[in-house]
């Protein structure tokens, strides 16, 4: 029996829907993607800057090096997101300008985020700041990267020059962006930088994020800060079969690496146990790979947070045979190829469901974000939740007077907001979403070749056009209400 998809109509309908005042309605960036301008201002390389010139590590020979220009035009940027009902902005912070190579603090690669924040308090939006969002200095990478435990001390001293600056004016501070995707995918799968694909060292990169994660933390409350958080990408694994025992022992494996590896050391102080059996048999440096977890380094990791970020944009159905008719394939991706990143747990696959897909080929699957949310507020201690991402990639493309009608977008995140809207109603926390992205940008290993903002960018002429998605969200910022569905054009 193959588990469908419960249509989420059947549970939030498609009327007029209303969210509360406060609700947060944000944008999200993070910096390699959008700002350019690699080599300005004292910037020395990161490991994207290194990783896209490795041939066929990214569609077309992408790289960052100009993206949407923003290091430059941030004002008008900023003057945008107003004019789009903004009212948070998240944002990340580039550590190769703020510590390039890791050294000394650049105060020039500070100023820009000095004025950058104080450019969103002078039109009402608040920060929310990331401080890793995947951009590591080459030469951390250089000495191991994320599998050298001294690269979560040198998070710290990141963190600290930041919060020296920024400290008095940003309310909201995110430790990191989606680990699952630094670590396994960086580390493990080789489909992000820095492209290795060596097995446990994914999961010992993993330990190494949440014990920067967990240390950063700490720094930072004993300095005042008193909203900390990090963004999980969370996933929603379905047996196949749930009768099947081989399917259900499979949706239960990615449940561990993709969602429990990250949420029980930060919540429970302590590793999944069935995690650590089904990767008992893996090495780092001839050694079990959990050796490179030292006592006391769990206390770390579960040091509290104030507000969890929840990225979610589909969940998987999970098989544990050898099947062919699964998601993505077909799909058109960088050449370099990737490897598994489910580490142990090579053998399992993700049959299609026949869902919708997006252009990135991912399943559109609002039940799954309205059950995640469920899922953390029974199981987890009741923070309040941000949806710190979703969004669509569409091929978007101006018309001959140069607008972009982009429904689809519309009605995914149409979707997606009921079922958030229903998990509020039934008494989950959450108090924002902010929708990925505000312009479309460097997509990593896909390059410019998918398109997910609000904004449309003209890579060559780098016009900003606001999709009808833009204007559509405007209107949800102003009047907290999604109107029924049969009003949504097309
Ligand atoms: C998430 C990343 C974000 C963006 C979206 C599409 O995994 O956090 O940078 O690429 O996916």
């Amino acid at each position: 029996m193959t588990v469908q998809s419960k249509p989420l109509d059947d549970a939030v309908g498609t009327g007029e829907v209303r969210f509360p005042a406060d609700f947060t309605w944000g944008m999200a960036t993070a910096s390699y993607q959008i700002e350019g301008a690699v080599a300005e201002d004292g910037r020395t390389p990161s490991i994207w800057d290194t990783f896209s010139r490795v041939p066929g590590a990214v569609m077309g020979g992408d790289t960052g090096d100009v993206a949407c220009e923003h290091y430059h035009r941030m004002p008008s940027d900023v003057a945008l997101l107003a004019d789009l009902g903004a009212t948070s902005y998240r944002f990340s912070v580039s550590w190769p300008r703020v510590r390039p190579d890791a050294g000394p603090v650049n105060p020039a690669g500070l100023a820009f985020y000095d004025r950058l924040v104080d450019e969103l308090l002078g039109h009402g939006i608040a920060p929310w700041l990331t401080l890793y969002h995947w951009d590591l200095p080459q030469a951390l990478e250089d000495a191991g990267g994320w599998t050298n435990r001294d690269t979560a001390h040198r998070f710290v001293d990141y963190a600290l020059a930041v919060h020296d600056v920024l400290g008095d004016r940003v309310p909201t501070w995110t430790t990191l962006n989606e680990p699952f995707c630094s670590s396994l995918l960086g580390y493990t799968a080789g489909h992000h930088a820095p492209g290795r694909q060596e097995g446990a060292a994914g999961l010992v990169a993993a330990h190494h994020l949440l014990l920067g994660h967990g240390l950063v933390t700490t720094e930072l409350r004993s300095r005042g800060a008193d909203r900390l958080g990090l963004s999980l990408n969370l996933t929603v694994p379905d047996p196949s079969d749930p009768d099947d025992l081989v399917d259900v022992d499979a949706a239960r494996r990615i449940d561990a690496l993709h969602n429990r590896l990250f949420l029980d050391p930060v919540f429970r102080g302590s590793y999944p146990a069935d995690l650590l059996e089904d990767t008992s048999h893996l090495t780092w440096q001839r050694k079990p790979w959990y050796d490179v977890v030292r006592d006391g380094d769990l206390a770390i990791t579960s040091a509290p947070i104030d507000v969890l970020g929840v990225n979610y944009y589909h969940g998987n159905e999970v098989s544990g045979h050898l099947r062919t008719d699964v998601v993505g394939v077909g799909a058109d991706g960088p050449d370099r190829v990737a490897v598994s990143p489910f580490v142990g747990s090579e053998h399992v696959t993700f049959p299609s469901r026949g869902l919708p897909v997006t252009d990135m080929g991912w399943e559109i699957q609002p039940e799954g974000l309205h059950r995640l949310l469920r899922r953390l507020h029974d199981d987890y201690p009741r923070l309040p939740i941000y949806l710190t991402e979703t969004g669509a990639a569409f091929a978007d493309v101006p018309d001959e007077h140069g607008v972009v009608h982009d429904p689809d977008r519309i009605a995914f995140l149409d979707s997606y907001l009921r079922a958030v809207h229903l998990a509020v109603d039934e008494g989950v926390d959450v108090r924002g979403f902010f929708q990925w992205s505000f312009c479309d940008n460097f997509e990593w290993a896909f390059g410019y070749a998918k398109r997910f903002g609000l904004v449309h960018v003209d890579y060559d002429t780098q016009l900003r056009t606001p999709k009808s998605s833009a204007h559509w969200y405007a209107e949800l910022s102003r009047t907290g209400m999604l109107p029924a569905t049969e009003s949504l054009g097309g």
